[in-house]
């Protein structure tokens, strides 16, 4: 705990000078004291940003409708477009030198800090010594960030294969998991998100981002365990600090949602696929999803009913790594259970695009009758970036700071969810937040894409980013960088608050 108040001071001290607060009472000042109508101001910031003299904001989308894949036009995130010029840590600014607190992280993927200063100087270290040459030599970034991952993870989840994205990791996942089992089927959740490959987009259950071709060949669904949207939820269901509003009567260790959803995936399993599969893929939480939490023994219990089908478990790590969670290093940690893979990438390079398989020699060795060759994967820039970003998370106590942070905004959420008619569920884990917007508490019924624009829209005009997600779009994502203080967390929270409120009122 004081490790955490330390860092979080000497954090503070470093980005706001001496006026920072954030260590004594002013840090603990809660969003209800500002009036709904007045902004507070945004945490003071020493980061002095470059002056941008670039192209104007007209040219750029011009560019990006005449030459851009259309497709990122179609995900351009505001009415009235960010254009980002700069980052330090939490802070971007836009072109007109706007500062921005920046609680989505170019999606759950700026771990440390955007041009974290350690990790800055290893990229530049490594950019004028080795750029390239791939692991058909022997090079020492490589091996030195092999030994280094390995040793965060837990027995005997060994072997490392790097890849350039998490889509690329988990269809290496699938390869491997066939040819070890020698069965071909697949099980991930409804609502899932593992990456849009034409392999991993079959992993992949929600329906815009797929298309109408050959996809999910061999891949099935069963239901989300999501004890707030789901037909089963109670009072106690989840690990969080904050529990649905819905009410059950289940006694201490036992979990009436739980048998009901394992009720489920024991009927996918006697009904979808054959008696042999696979795998079974899912996120401890997840992300795209909208920060889902199943019931605490819910993958325990299902790894059990995986493996009696001779199939392997496969967590996807790739928002929930690296201490987002607050209380454990990786996702899976939290409820109690061991894959036999891993698949991860965004926070894993700060940005810089890798992403890995992490596996046991018994799987690695059922994946060595071809070749298995990738130019980029492990390439020396990145395994320097990623090793620095390690030091970073130990430095500078990113894991406490997702858990204290984390934990805090949670409780001071679940507030506003018990304030505004609109906010129906506040869950997650440390930095991996959701909360879920509704019609009303009664229906649960998403809040409409067009409630959900206003106060998104909203939120950034008064110098907030955060994300969207779940099936309909209905869910904010909060996934800030690692580095954030109880000051921003209590910004945001009036930025929050305010939004709401205004949404109300035009309601
Ligand atoms: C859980 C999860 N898995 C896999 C992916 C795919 O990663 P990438 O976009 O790097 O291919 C994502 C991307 O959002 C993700 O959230």
């Amino acid at each position: 705990m004081s490790k955490v108040l330390s860092c979080l001071s000497v954090r503070c001290a470093l980005l706001k000078g001496k006026s920072c607060r954030s260590s004594g009472a002013g840090c603990q000042k809660s969003f209800v004291q500002y009036s709904p109508t007045s902004a507070p101001e945004m945490p003071r910031c020493n980061f002095q940003p470059e002056e941008y003299k670039g192209m104007s904001k007209e040219q750029m989308i011009d560019i990006r409708k005449r030459n851009c894949n259309p497709m990122i036009m179609k995900v351009t995130y505001y009415k009235k477009p960010v254009f980002i010029h700069q980052g330090y840590m939490q802070w971007l600014w836009d072109v007109d030198g706007k500062r921005y607190l920046d609680l989505f992280a170019g999606v759950a993927t700026v771990s440390v800090g955007h041009c974290h200063p350690k990790v800055t100087a290893a990229t530049e270290q490594q950019l004028k010594k080795l750029w390239h040459t791939t692991n058909i030599y022997v090079y020492p970034p490589l091996h030195e960030y092999c030994e280094k991952l390995a040793s965060y993870l837990p027995d005997p989840l060994k072997v490392i294969y790097f890849t350039n994205s998490g889509s690329e990791a988990n269809d290496l996942a699938m390869l491997m998991a066939r040819l070890h089992t020698g069965n071909y089927d697949i099980i991930t959740f409804r609502g899932s998100y593992h990456g849009g490959s034409p392999q991993a987009m079959g992993l992949t259950s929600n329906a815009i981002y797929k298309y109408p071709i050959a996809n999910g060949l061999g891949c099935t669904t069963t239901m989300c365990p999501d004890v707030f949207r789901g037909p089963w939820g109670g009072s106690h269901c989840r690990d969080s600090p904050v529990q649905t509003t819905r009410e059950c009567s289940c006694s201490h260790g036992h979990c009436v949602a739980n048998e009901q959803y394992i009720e489920q995936l024991k009927e996918t399993l006697a009904t979808s696929v054959p008696s042999r599969i696979a795998a079974f893929f899912g996120e401890p939480i997840q992300g795209v999803g909208g920060s889902v939490q199943y019931p605490k023994n819910y993958l325990k219990e299902a790894y059990k009913l995986v493996r009696e089908k001779g199939g392997i478990c496969i967590a996807d790590e790739v928002q929930t790594g690296f201490g987002r969670t607050g209380s454990h290093f990786w996702g899976f940690q939290g409820h109690d259970v061991v894959p036999d893979m891993v698949t991860m990438a965004k926070g894993i390079g700060n940005g810089f695009p890798l992403g890995a398989v992490v596996t046991t020699p018994e799987i690695a060795a059922s994946f060595t009758k071809g070749v298995h060759f990738n130019t980029f994967g492990g390439n020396p820039v990145a395994c320097a970036v990623a090793s620095s970003v390690l030091d970073a998370i130990q430095e500078d106590g990113t894991q406490q700071i997702s858990l204290e942070v984390g934990t805090y905004l949670l409780t001071e959420l679940a507030k506003l969810r018990d304030k505004y008619e609109i906010v129906g569920d506040v869950r997650g884990k440390g930095l991996q937040i959701g909360v879920e917007m509704v019609k009303d508490k009664v229906s649960r019924a998403p809040l409409s894409p067009e409630g959900m624009n206003e106060i998104f829209e909203d939120i950034k005009d008064m110098g907030v980013l955060i994300g969207k997600g779940g099936l309909y779009g209905q869910t904010f994502r909060i996934q800030p960088p690692m580095c954030i203080t109880k000051e921003d967390a209590d910004f945001f929270l009036a930025i929050f608050n305010q939004s709401l409120y205004n949404y109300m009122e035009r309601r």
